[in-house]
């Protein structure tokens, strides 16, 4: 990545990454991305996940092209393959991960593309991972300012979040000095259930302040709301407001986004 980096509030990435799969990833991206760009703040959503969930959720044709794999076999560059500010992802992801598996820098390659997107394009990068914590995270969290990890209100959250930072710690120390940690984040939390009070508490207990005062609440809305294409700022506002909080503790920790945070305040 050039230095141009340095300048606050252009391009922050975020990569938003979880050990365990079905932590609520792919839906943080999309509605933190929505109330982004509700409050003006000019949002990228990259879907680094094969199974391109992310990609479904925006209303391209499903044989757009090109896609991150073409991004990450050299095939296209990161601007070729925006569409609606979003460069998503399918199946031939998987492939080009295995390409990128014996190439030299591999671990680097989505920063660089990343890097190739013209400063001032936008002032917020997001990256939805895919569950697990190998190459494609790796990119990811390589290719990031900040580090967003979301753990399911269950039993094992805590190991999972454990995982998930011994990796960010990892990237920090070989290839990406500058990354880190953007808050961990406790999804899919209803706080009647006895499992979800003690996830939180350990991951209070463990990480402190790290840990986002908003957790976001467990609905069958948010189901409801992916089927329809609706975003549950839309579907469900008194569930949404989760991440209207949520998206204001966050620019709250980001500098250079303190009149984005107030605007993200007065969306509720
Ligand atoms: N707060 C929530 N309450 C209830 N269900 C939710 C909530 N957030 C997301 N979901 C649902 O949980 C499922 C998993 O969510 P999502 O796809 O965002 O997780 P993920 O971590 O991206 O999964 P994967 O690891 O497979 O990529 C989806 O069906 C989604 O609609
Ligand atoms: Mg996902």
């Amino acid at each position: 990545m050039s230095e141009s980096r340095t300048t606050a509030t252009t391009k922050t990435a975020i990569a938003v990454l979880s050990q365990k799969g079905g932590t609520g990833k792919t839906t943080a991206v999309r509605t933190l991305a929505d109330t982004f760009r509700r409050a003006g703040v000019s949002t990228l959503a990259v879907d680094l996940d094969p199974q391109g969930n992310l990609s479904d959720y925006f209303d391209l044709p499903p044989d757009v092209q090109p896609t991150i794999a073409d991004v990450l076999s050299g095939r296209a560059s990161a601007a070729e393959a925006i569409h609606d500010d979003l460069i998503p992802a399918n199946l031939s992801l998987a492939e080009a991960e295995l390409m990128l598996g014996g190439k030299m820098g591999r671990e680097m390659t989505l920063r660089r593309a990343l890097a190739q997107v013209p400063e001032g394009s936008y002032e917020l990068i997001l990256i939805d991972c895919p569950p697990s914590l190998g190459l494609l995270t790796v990119n990811a969290l390589v290719a990031a300012d900040r580090a967003l990890v979301t753990a399911e209100a269950q039993y094992f959250a805590l190991q999972g979040v454990e995982q998930a930072m011994e990796v960010i710690e990892l990237a920090r120390d070989s290839l990406n000095p500058n990354l880190q940690l953007l808050g961990v984040l406790l999804n899919l939390a209803d706080m009647r259930t006895v499992h979800s009070r003690e996830a939180l508490a350990s991951l209070r207990e463990r990480f402190g302040e790290q840990v986002f005062d908003t957790a976001i609440r467990s609905s069958i809305a948010y189901a409801e709301s992916a089927e329809r294409a609706v975003s549950i700022l839309d579907h469900r506002p008194d569930l949404g407001a989760d991440y209207l909080t949520l998206a204001g503790e966050a620019l709250a920790r980001l500098p250079g986004f303190e009149d984005a945070r107030r605007r993200v305040a007065g969306l509720g």
